[in-house]
């Protein structure tokens, strides 16, 4: 791009334009994929997809309303999120054919985690950001997934080196919990997802066009600059190994 094109945009390139290309095997991937989220549907149920709303996540769902299958989808709304997330998450009750469930943390747990250590404790320490995951996130997930048979996540083995193996059915804890979890785009690429969203002109989250790849709650999430790693705007005062908040924590 030459410096006149570029001093001519007056706003940042939408997440679409920027993002969307699909790799060579794409239509394989999608087709690997649809057929994944339909056996989860036709053998596993219940099943339930857990939403962050991410790019990722508005793929997932899309593909479930589209191929018309009996999945749910649920959200973890931890207090904490964005409010452009928030207004994605309203568009999308509005107008999603499969049921969107809103699990929310205890208010009382909250409000004495809040007095007790303060509502920016998550800098403190990793323990009190982990104690604050653990109200917010960890405990409400057991409710969404108490009685499910299986659960729908959008993890990418791109994500993170800690997710370089994220398989597409993953069966680690069905000894444990009894429960099996899909990771339908587990082989996507960034530029998959995007291709995705731009072809079928799926609702997404505007933070993504202003460099947040990666969306969780706000006071935890930064936008990241050209060359830094996927997640790097995650709890970025952390080191790269603590950076998971428990939900694909395997124990
Ligand atoms: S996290 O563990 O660091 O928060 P990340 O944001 O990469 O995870 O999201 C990975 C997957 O976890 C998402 O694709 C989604 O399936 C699930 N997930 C993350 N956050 C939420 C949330 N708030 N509600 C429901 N599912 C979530
Ligand atoms: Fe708390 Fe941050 Fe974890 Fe959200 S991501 S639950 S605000 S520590």
């Amino acid at each position: 791009m030459t410096s006149s094109l570029i001093s001519s945009r007056s706003t940042p390139a939408k997440a679409t334009e920027q993002n969307a290309k699909a790799s060579p095997e794409f239509a394989d991937k999608l087709a690997e994929t649809q057929a994944l989220l339909q056996r989860a549907a036709a053998n596993f149920t219940p099943v339930t997809q857990a939403s962050s709303l991410g790019a990722e996540d508005v793929v997932i769902t899309h593909l479930i309303n589209s191929l018309q299958l009996n999945i749910s989808v649920f959200v973890l709304e931890t207090g904490a999120l964005h409010t452009e997330t928030l207004a994605l998450l309203e568009r999308t009750q509005a107008h999603s054919r499969a049921p969107i469930q809103i699990f929310r943390p205890v208010a009382e747990s909250v409000i004495q985690f809040v007095r007790d250590k303060g509502q920016d404790a998550m800098y403190q320490s990793i323990a009190m950001r982990k104690e604050c995951c653990g109200v917010r996130k960890m405990e409400p997930l057991t409710r969404a997934l108490h009685g499910q048979k299986a659960w729908i996540t959008g993890l990418r083995q791109e994500q993170s080196s800690t997710r370089a193996e994220v398989p597409m059915l993953d069966d680690s804890e069905v000894a444990t919990k009894d429960l099996y979890k899909f990771n339908p785009l587990a082989r996507w690429t960034w530029g998959d997802v995007w291709h995705y969203i731009a072809t079928n002109q799926v609702d997404y989250n505007p933070l993504h066009d202003q460099f947040f790849p990666s969306i969780g709650c706000a006071p935890c999430t930064r936008a990241i600059s050209l060359g830094e790693a996927f997640r790097a705007g995650r709890w970025w005062w952390e080191d790269e190994a603590a950076k998971e908040c428990g939900l694909h924590v395997k124990k």
